[in-house]
């Protein structure tokens, strides 16, 4: 990782421990469309767990009997991380919480004149005893308790500095300030988090939603001004545009300011690819850290930088978050790029055949054409085709097919210039065509039929048929054949040698 010590600020006034929450399993699971079964609860817990995560938020378990349940089995699971149950200012919540053997309660209560006049219809000395009266029976039953002020960042300062000392004293472990509906941005929280830990001195935590983009930015600031917490998300989900995501305040943490949480950073991707796979949200391709693009690179200039030495273009190397790198074909791509990519399917080329398949992809590129690697390796091979002798002609084919008779193929091959023939039978006739020619070839190469597709490209019986194979070989290389002929039989031939032609060029080129 590339020093930043230029761009370090020295006013920072971070906490000497800071502590993780992630809350996927509560507030990602409020995510819209949402909902996981136990067992995936327990297979992200077990995660969070070994990627070192300080608390997991394992649900709300006064919401349905399933929260206790999956919350009772993550505790049997014995991790190391604390794990945390949701509960309303309400005793019967704290009760759910008890149920589900849980040791951590995280109560709430709405703040803001928002929610005490339009959901909780309560008043201002309401709503503090709703909160002491279930801290008090929470710390009365052995429970660590953290308090949220819901909707913190919207409720009068005086009235937060007052509901935050009052439960204090009731004996709340950690106060957590909610951004509900994220609107903080990073300079507004500096003076919130200033003005907070002036009056309060009580361990704080932050957990901020992301409705304009800034949750993380928001929850750097916070943790920046010296809050001991920071309530995260996996891959940033939650109620609406979601939470603070976990993989990017962790990165940048470590990039920017060089603290080490003592995570293994090396499980990100592993994490964050389980949780879009369990959850069906998937994540965009350019998500930090985590996305497809994260360590993608297309420009010829980038590439080149890349292959010289990746911390060019990489904050990070992806192996950092477990994730991996990859080159784009298009049209941006340089020399280089394509250089690496061929040395990586073992095809030589000389000058001539490099700079044909090179213009190739970049005509490609200009019509608005992302090319593959398969797509890559079609071209090469073709370019490799044109410029050999053809190994395998076919000389010629009569087939027999009937009622009470086997479907029969004789296949004349010439290899290498020698003319060979045999006879054989098949479920069909393609098939006896196929499996005389693997008979003839048997001696040069094996083959696999991996993909068959026929299409009718124009109309009526004598309608041409074009052919689609994909064979492969016995050293794993594939290649795709095509052949356009107005018999359905001849295609497939055609295509299946056009393709083991390809196979066999590809094989003796090295
Ligand atoms: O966003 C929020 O206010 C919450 C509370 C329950 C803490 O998720
Ligand atoms: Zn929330």
């Amino acid at each position: 990782m590339q020093n930043i010590e230029t761009l370090k600020k020295t006013d920072m006034n971070f906490s000497d421990k800071i502590y993780i929450l992630d809350t996927t399993l509560r507030d990602g699971e409020q995510t819209p469309g949402v909902a996981l079964t136990v067992d995936e609860k327990m297979q992200i817990a077990q995660k969070l767990n070994n990627l070192g995560v300080d608390k997991i938020e394992v649900g709300f378990p006064a919401s349905s009997i399933g929260e206790i349940e999956s919350a009772k089995k993550i505790s049997n699971l014995n991790l190391d991380s604390t794990l945390v149950g949701l509960s309303r200012s309400l005793i019967k919540d704290v009760d759910a919480v008890l149920d589900a053997n849980l040791d951590y309660v995280h109560t709430f209560i709405g703040t803001s004149p928002l929610h005490r006049d339009y959901k909780l219809n309560m008043s201002k000395s309401e709503v503090i005893e709703n909160a002491v009266e279930t801290i008090e029976y929470a710390k009365d039953h052995g429970l660590t308790v953290e308090f949220s002020a819901e909707d913190a960042t919207r409720t009068e300062r005086e009235f937060l500095f007052e509901i935050f000392n009052n439960v204090v004293d009731a004996g709340a472990d950690f106060l957590d300030l909610p951004d509900t509906v994220g609107v903080l941005t990073p300079i507004l929280t500096h003076d919130l988090i200033t003005d907070i830990k002036s009056h309060i001195s009580s361990p704080l935590s932050v957990h901020f939603h992301n409705d304009f983009g800034l949750a993380t930015a928001n929850t750097l600031t916070a943790l920046e001004c010296g809050v001991n917490q920071a309530h995260v998300t996996v891959n940033g989900l939650g109620e609406r545009t979601g939470n603070c995501s976990l993989e990017e305040l962790v990165m940048t943490l470590k990039v920017s300011y060089g603290i080490d949480l003592g995570l293994d950073t090396t499980r990100l991707y592993s994490l964050s690819t389980l949780v879009g796979r369990l959850t069906g949200v998937k994540m965009p391709v350019n998500k930090p850290i985590v996305g497809d693009n994260a360590f993608a690179h297309e420009s010829g200039i980038h590439v080149h930088g890349i292959l010289n030495n990746s911390s060019t273009y990489e904050p990070i190397s992806p192996e950092m978050v477990g994730h991996s790198r990859r080159i784009i074909l298009g049209k941006h791509t340089g020399a280089n790029a394509i250089k690496s990519k061929l040395k990586e399917f073992h095809i030589d080329l000389n000058d001539s055949q490099f700079n044909n398949v090179f213009s190739q992809i970049k005509d490609l590129g200009d019509n608005g054409i992302c090319v593959t690697d398969d797509d890559l390796v079609a071209i090469a091979i073709t370019e490799l085709g044109s410029a050999r002798e053809t190994p395998i002609i076919l000389k010629g084919l009569s087939l027999s097919s009937g009622a009470s008779v086997s479907p029969t193929a004789t296949v004349k091959l010439e290899i290498n210039g020698v003319v060979k023939e045999t006879a054989s039978t098949g479920v069909g006739t393609i098939d006896a065509a196929l499996n005389a020619i693997r008979e003839l070839i048997k001696d040069s190469i094996d083959i696999e039929l991996e993909e068959y597709n026929i299409e009718a490209i124009t109309g009526g019986t004598d309608a041409l048929a074009e052919v689609f194979v994909i064979i492969s070989d016995s050293f794993g290389n594939q290649s795709v054949g095509r052949s356009t002929n107005q018999d359905i039989v001849m295609a497939s031939i055609l295509a299946v040698l056009d393709s083991i032609n390809k196979l066999l060029i590809i094989n003796n080129s090295h």
